[in-house]
């Protein structure tokens, strides 16, 4: 079984994803720590209520980046991972995290490849559709090699059509469902058959 650590920042529905296909044996890995950087994020209930760890580190005052990738960095070695899932994990990871953990981070991004990166990518990729300059988006996982904002060479993604008649709401709600079944998919690869 692979060890999967989770990082999040907020709801953690793509965390409830691999959650839900661990306990269906659909992944060969298991959750074996879930960390956030917000005390407030809804994902940790959901890890508890499976009875994963929980950490949360938060930034405090006066703390560079650096220092607190170091004390993240450190959370995470304890916790020995195969990889490492960014699943809405909303702070940039500096080199002084990423070149401990080389080739095992992993991010999921709800753009694809080269377009849209960094924050409200799904309002950005609508407001795009109305002025025609798309007629589509999606999501994507790649690897997060190094402090590029969701640049990484893509290990997977998946198209999603926009439709004159979306509004925000029913586009992300596609968008999270896209990338439900694509982060499962993209780990099922990477963890290797179920043994
Ligand atoms: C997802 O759209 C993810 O791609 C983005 O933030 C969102 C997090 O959603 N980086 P959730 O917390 O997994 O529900």
């Amino acid at each position: 079984m692979q060890r999967l650590v989770v990082l999040i920042s907020g709801n953690g529905s793509n965390l409830q994803a691999i959650i839900d296909a661990c306990r269906a044996h659909q992944l060969n890995a298991q959750i074996v720590g879930v960390i956030s950087d917000k005390k407030t994020a809804g994902g940790l209930k959901r890890a508890e209520k499976e009875g994963i760890k929980t950490i949360v580190q938060e930034k405090i005052a006066n703390q560079s980046r650096e220092e607190y990738d170091q004390l993240l960095a450190k959370q995470v070695t304890d916790l020995q991972p195969d990889w490492i899932v960014l699943a809405g994990w909303m702070r940039l990871l500096t080199n002084t995290f990423l070149n401990q953990f080389s080739g095992k981070v992993i991010n999921i991004h709800p753009a694809l490849p080269g377009t849209f990166p960094g924050t409200k990518a799904i309002e950005r990729a609508l407001q795009a559709y109305k002025k025609r300059e798309i007629g589509a988006t999606g999501v994507m996982v790649h690897e997060v090699p190094d402090e590029g904002v969701d640049s990484g060479p893509a290990l997977g993604m998946k198209v999603v059509q926009i439709a004159a008649h979306d509004t925000l709401e029913t586009l992300t709600e596609r968008m999270h469902a896209a990338e439900h079944e694509l982060l499962i998919s993209v780990l099922q690869k990477l963890t290797g058959e179920k043994k």
